[in-house]
């Protein structure tokens, strides 16, 4: 029951979510700054993350319970307007700078890796008023932004995922037009942030193959967010094999699989939903044969965020959608959850752990035999150190990853714990929490506290199994 040697064990958090510190120094302003600010503020009881976890100033306490647990890396994102004020590369903080230094050479002197994001939802407001993902040169401002960093930090710095769930991005701010920068465009803001960011992951993920990899052998790629989805009858198997094509392979195809571009059912697909609609050509702006090319194979490894399941049926008059605002929707179908799924503390999260073993042979089938990270998983409960709950689901998760590994020949080498410590859980606030620390957001200090979920954890890297006591 052991997971192969070598295997490593992380934990996650994100700029915005923990960090607090919004205006220190020369720090320019986010997306989600600006937002939180605004009268337009739909983020549950107001709540901001100008403090969050105070990271900013408590960084030394959480390189201290990284290695409580015995992570072997430990995953964050650097915040873009806190190292480029401005957003473009003409001007880098010192201060930002300097607290990134102190973080990853920190985590070194425990023997703990630093795995970075370069984005994770915290677009400066500079550049959004610019157009932000939907201004085809954000794929030069990111390029830009990411040779800064690899130029910082890539002596230090081996794995590196440039952007965090680009079909979370698109969707929840242009096609529900809920997290900032909130525009509602179902019809042609969300389609043209899908080629923008797979643009700029591109460009981003070509600045370091080309200027820094031979010197510094680092790893590249990107934190897919996937919905495993499956079929409510036997009936709706198409359904599903679309839906998984419009979600996973949106994001995916173009860059992993070996002819590039858009999935075909999903070209399909947004033509005829574009038909539909009146309009006089596809919504799907169309790569050139160049930039398929330069699309493809950005990559050195597949990461995913996994956390919860669908079932996917065709609509009928009496079906309830609870998600109206998704790629099913457009396909004429429903979302729902199976009844024998567990619950959590929110709406959207469901316990289904066979679901990861199956997204990962999906991936496998899909784009072929490649080295699998699992950049976030974990669930929500509400507060208190008793958190059985989480417990369960990791072990339940881990128990199905260990199975995809020996049973699939499936080549998993990371799993991820969201998150290190609760946080700002973006539209729900403080509301939520996913943490193996509790924080204490009463405190001004921000107490943080080990859950016996971060025991279980602890116990899980000392052993290299999941079936150990928490
Ligand atoms: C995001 C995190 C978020 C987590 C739980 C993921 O989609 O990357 O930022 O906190 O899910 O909702």
């Amino acid at each position: 029951l052991t997971f192969p040697p070598g295997f490593k064990f992380g934990a996650a958090t994100a700029a915005y979510q923990v960090e607090g510190a919004w205006n220190v120094s020369d720090k320019g302003e986010s997306i989600w700054d600006h937002y939180s600010h605004g009268p337009r503020s739909m983020i549950l009881n107001h709540d901001t993350g100008d403090v969050a976890c105070d990271s900013y100033n408590n960084w030394e306490r959480d390189i201290e319970m990284a290695a409580e647990l015995g992570l072997h890396y430990y995953r964050f994102s650097i915040s873009w307007p806190r190292l480029l004020p401005k957003g473009f590369d003409y001007k880098i903080s010192e201060d930002g700078k300097a607290y990134y230094n102190k973080l990853i050479d920190g985590l070194l002197q425990k023997g703990i890796e630093p795995m970075i994001t370069l984005y994770h939802f915290d677009l400066p407001q500079s550049l959004q008023d610019l157009g932000g993902w939907t201004n085809p040169l954000i794929a030069d401002w990111f390029a830009d932004y990411a040779r800064v960093v690899f130029s910082l930090f890539g002596d230090r710095v081996k794995m590196w995922l440039t952007i965090n769930e680009p079909i979370v991005i698109c969707d929840m701010t242009y096609k529900a037009g809920y997290n900032p920068p909130a525009i509602y465009s179902p019809y042609f803001g969300a389609y043209l942030c899908n080629k923008y960011i797979l643009m700029a992951h591109a460009k981003a993920w070509r600045v370091y193959d080309e200027e820094f990899k031979a010197k510094y052998h680092g790893k590249v790629s990107l934190a897919q967010h996937l919905l495993w989805i499956e079929p409510a009858t036997d009936s709706d198997k198409d359904l599903a094999d679309i839906a998984m094509q419009a979600s996973a392979g949106r994001y995916s195809h173009p860059i992993f699989s070996e002819e590039g571009g858009w999935p075909p059912a999903l070209e399909k697909a947004v033509e005829e939903l574009s038909k539909k609609r009146g309009l006089l050509k596809s919504v799907l702006p169309p790569f050139t044969q160049e930039e398929i090319e330069l699309v493809k194979g950005t990559h050195d490894f597949y990461g995913f965020n996994l956390y919860t399941s669908r079932l996917i049926k065709a609509k009928t008059e009496d079906t309830v959608d609870r998600w109206p605002q998704t790629d099913a929707a457009d396909l004429g179908a429903v979302l729902l959850e199976a009844n024998e799924w567990g619950k959590s503390s929110v709406n959207w999260l469901s316990v289904h752990p066979e679901a990861i073993r199956r997204q990962l042979n999906w991936l496998k089938k899909n784009y072929g035999d490649l080295e699998y990270v699992i950049t976030e998983n974990g669930m929500a409960t509400s507060s208190g150190l008793q958190d059985e709950d989480r417990v369960n689901y990791y072990k339940k998760y881990l128990a199905q990853v260990l199975l995809a590994i020996k049973e699939d020949v499936i080549n998993v080498t990371h799993y991820t714990a969201w998150s290190l410590m609760d946080n700002f859980e973006w539209m729900y606030g403080y509301s939520v929490r996913f943490g193996l620390y509790e924080v204490d957001y009463s405190d001004p200090q921000r107490k943080r506290t080990p859950r016996q979920s971060a025991k279980y954890y602890a116990n899980v890297i000392k052993s290299n199994s999941f079936d150990v006591p928490s």
